[in-house]
């Protein structure tokens, strides 16, 4: 089916109640995939996200030769051919809408002793590719993209010369990409990080025997290691969960528990971005799972008021904002985000559409260069549009919870990359949302 045709037609008003689990978390799932082929012998996963993007991935590596079983019920087994056993691929690896399957793959086809081409969608042809091809070419490895850095890249496999890397940006698909090449070099590989961004790389890669040291913003891994097979138990994603916590908190008389979420410290700014707010949310039965931290969030409804996000929680939140700036809008008050840059590069530039959807919708926000400022009021219903986004398509879902008439959304079907099922969860947790062939 077009992407473009579903349309989410939702009624105004309701409220959240119910126990309920999102679907996996997407990067973990993305590296378990890929981890899991560069192992050896057998690694097994539960909680996978059959979503379209991480299932890009899996695609990329069965066109590589490796052979895996499933998913199933979000069960996978992948059966590792070892760091040097990839194959090349007949064709260009097409990976969809997925902007960490295409940067995390480039610097894992660095080491490998063929060229790979790597396309994506039209909403991934329009995002930078520049921020891995530069430091694998640092690497001596030779990259070739479109203009101006956009995708398709084609990766000139080889012997990455391992190097002391000081990223521009906050970025862990940056980050990881040289990591994974680095894994190919001879030596150390390090990169130097401006703000802590999502570590799930570093952690998996301990989980699979693989050393990598964090010393402050630094982190190195050694070339020439191997991985050995393992269990993985994805937790649910916390940025799919985001959805649920702004909606819990903004429609009243809400009262919703979300089980099993991951809640790493580097993805949880979403938590403490709505405390401040004055969201009332609750973690219960906080454990372990696989080398990931996993609690159950209780979020009942409370009234928000309009804050100065910290710029340091930026890069723990940056998937949140669009249901951030939905939260802002439903707040007594003024919301400033600044620092936030990167959002104009994502799967749409999440800024400037966030803004136009809040204006059709009568809020006043005003975007900036590197953020917004929003300020809450009424929501009216009326039409927005996603651009290929689905963390945009879901956003204005919640937004209905408080709006005065219905709100339609053009353009959902990418909400499949992150979130299959999403209408349906919505619906039984007290949405009135109706999906549409437009
Ligand atoms: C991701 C890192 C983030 C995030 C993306 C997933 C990852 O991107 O926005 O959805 O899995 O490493 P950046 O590294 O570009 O910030």
């Amino acid at each position: 089916m077009d992407n473009q045709l579903i349309r989410y037609i939702i009624q105004p008003g309701g409220s959240l109640n119910g126990n309920i689990r999102v679907p996996g978390d997407k990067s973990i799932s993305h590296r378990s995939i890929m981890l899991g082929s560069i192992a050896e012998g057998i690694t097994n996963v539960s909680g996978f996200l059959q979503g379209e993007d991480a299932l890009a991935t899996l695609q990329a590596f069965r066109d590589m030769g490796v052979s895996i079983e499933g998913p199933k019920d979000g069960q996978l087994t992948i059966h590792g051919v070892g760091l040097h056993g990839l194959q090349a691929p007949s064709k260009p690896l097409d990976v969809g809408n997925a902007g960490t399957a295409m940067r995390l793959l480039a610097g894992l086809m660095a080491g490998q002793n063929f060229s790979t081409t790597i396309t994506g969608d039209r909403s991934l042809s329009k995002r930078p590719m520049n921020r891995v091809a530069n430091p694998l070419r640092d690497m001596g490895i030779r990259v070739d993209t479109e203009e101006q850095g956009r995708p398709p890249i084609t990766i000139h496999g080889g012997k990455p010369k391992a190097i002391q890397y000081k990223m521009p940006m906050a970025s862990a698909q940056v980050k990881s990409c040289v990591l994974l090449a680095g894994l190919y070099a001879d030596g150390e590989t390090s990169v130097e990080e401006p703000a802590p961004t999502r570590d799930h790389t570093e952690r998996m890669l301990r989980g699979f025997g693989y050393p990598t040291i964090t010393d402050g913003n630094r982190i190195s891994v050694q070339g020439g290691g191997s991985l050995v097979g393992m269990s993985i138990d994805v937790p649910a994603d916390i940025s799919s969960a985001a959805f649920y916590m702004v909606g819990a908190s903004i429609a009243e008389g809400s009262d919703i528990t979300l089980e099993h979420v991951g809640i790493n410290p580097t993805r949880d700014g979403i938590l403490e971005i709505l405390r401040l707010m004055g969201a009332n949310i609750v973690l219960l039965n906080q454990r372990e799972v696989g080398g990931e931290p996993v609690a159950d969030i209780r979020i009942q409804s409370s009234p928000l008021k309009g804050i100065q996000i910290p710029e340091h929680l930026v890069p723990l939140a940056i998937d949140e904002f669009p249901v951030l700036f939905i939260a802002a809008a439903c707040a007594e008050g003024i919301t400033t985000l600044t620092g936030a840059e990167e959002l104009r590069v994502k799967e749409s530039d999440r800024i400037q559409v966030m803004a136009d959807g809040l204006q059709a919708l009568g809020i006043n926000a005003r975007p900036t260069t590197d953020g917004m400022v929003i300020e809450g009021g009424t929501l009216n219903g009326g039409k927005v549009e996603t651009h290929d986004d689905h963390r945009i398509a879901m956003a204005f879902t919640m937004a209905a919870l408080r709006a005065s008439s219905p709100i339609i959304v053009n353009n959902c079907g990418h909400v499949a990359t992150s979130f299959p099922g999403f209408v349906k969860l919505a619906l039984d947790v007290g949405i009135s949302i109706e999906q549409e062939i437009a």
